[in-house]
């Protein structure tokens, strides 16, 4: 694991170095004497940093210098590590190239008793996980693959606040950095134009009255093209790239959402975190109020949804009725 406070090795002291004078060269002879390298070491490291896909010029006169950080789209630890290191909360984070699902590494860590805070982070699953059993298949490279180690102190039956939290924070981050709208639909997905774009899942350990530890995932579609999609998906999913006509870099977008996430945990941790966090779901999510299909254990219900609990459960009223849905798939009528 990485962490900012203590940095792992030194390629990372070297990017740092580099980082502070972005689009600026420095010398070889400053960087080797600063940073106590050889002249070998310098460049045996200069051509890992590359490797690991970041913009290294370099000239024979003026020495290094490496540029458009925030542009990188290749995770790497050096990368993750750079930009998370101011976040509250989600500073310390854990990098596969592959893994079955970023949900078992996290798990495995909590049981190991790792503190809160963690991310796991992967550029392909060959077992991800989706809601209800369900798998969730994704190109590999092409999206933002992560799960986060949280200890909140809800109840078991609160869980569902954690996906409220993480729907909010990637809807503002999608709007805000990208200027794409997406649409929040109860339990936990965000659809840009009707098509998914982000799918979320929590899931928790505990007793009956505490949580030991929740795990979050999120599955941002970030880069694939309508080309690179199969035929089955084409008409429900979508990606930043298809939205926005490009690509944009994934680092940066993992930093952002979990900056912004880890206000609304931290809000939680607070007396009036949980009707805060609920005044903006309720606000933003645009299941509320629409005509629906809810389809629970083999049951469907038609009706219009009307509120959320404070649980995050879902409120519809189906004839002169009022039913409560904790988990269950939503289809909206008509989308607004
Ligand atoms: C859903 O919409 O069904 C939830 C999908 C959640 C997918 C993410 S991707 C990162 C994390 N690892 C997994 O195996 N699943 C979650």
């Amino acid at each position: 694991m990485h962490n900012s406070i203590e940095p792992h090795c030194s390629r990372y002291r070297l990017f740092e170095f580099l980082a502070e004078s972005e689009g600026e060269y420095v010398q070889g002879s400053v960087l080797t004497k600063k940073l106590g390298f050889s002249r070998q070491a310098l460049f045996k490291h200069i051509c890992s940093l590359r490797e690991e896909g970041f913009d290294i010029g370099s000239l024979p006169q003026k020495g290094y210098m490496l540029k458009n950080i925030r542009e990188t789209d290749a995770i790497s630890e050096t990368i993750l590590d750079f930009l998370l290191r101011d976040i509250p909360l989600f500073s310390k984070s854990i990098y596969f190239p592959s893994i079955t699902s970023t949900q078992h590494a996290i798990k495995r860590l909590a049981q190991q008793d790792a503190p809160e805070g963690i991310v796991a982070v992967t550029d392909e699953q060959t077992e991800g996980r989706g809601r209800r059993g369900r798998s969730w298949h994704a190109p590999a490279s092409k999206d933002l693959l992560f799960s986060l180690l949280l200890r909140p102190e809800l109840r078991p039956g609160d869980v569902q606040l954690l996906n409220l939290a993480a729907g909010l924070a990637v809807k503002s981050v999608l709007k805000e950095e990208y200027q794409v709208d997406a649409k929040l639909k109860w339990p936990n997905d965000l659809l840009a134009n009707g098509r998914k774009i982000c799918g979320i899942l929590s899931e928790a350990a505990g007793e009956p009255d505490r949580i030991y530890y929740a795990v979050t995932g999120i599955g941002i579609n970030v880069n694939f093209t309508e080309e690179e999609m199969s035929e089955e998906v084409r008409d429900i999913a979508t990606s930043i790239n298809i939205e926005k006509g490009h690509p944009v870099p994934r680092p940066f977008l993992l930093s952002r959402v979990l900056y912004s996430l880890s206000s609304y945990v931290m809000d939680l941790k607070k007396s009036d975190g949980k009707e805060k966090l609920l005044f903006s779901y309720r606000k933003e999510c645009d299941t509320i109020g629409s005509d629906i299909l809810v389809t629970q254990d083999e049951e469907s219900f038609t009706g219009t949804a009307v509120g959320i609990t404070e649980q995050g459960a879902l409120v519809v009223k189906v004839g002169e009725q009022e039913m409560i849905f904790a988990a269950a798939d939503v289809h909206h009528l008509r989308m607004r």
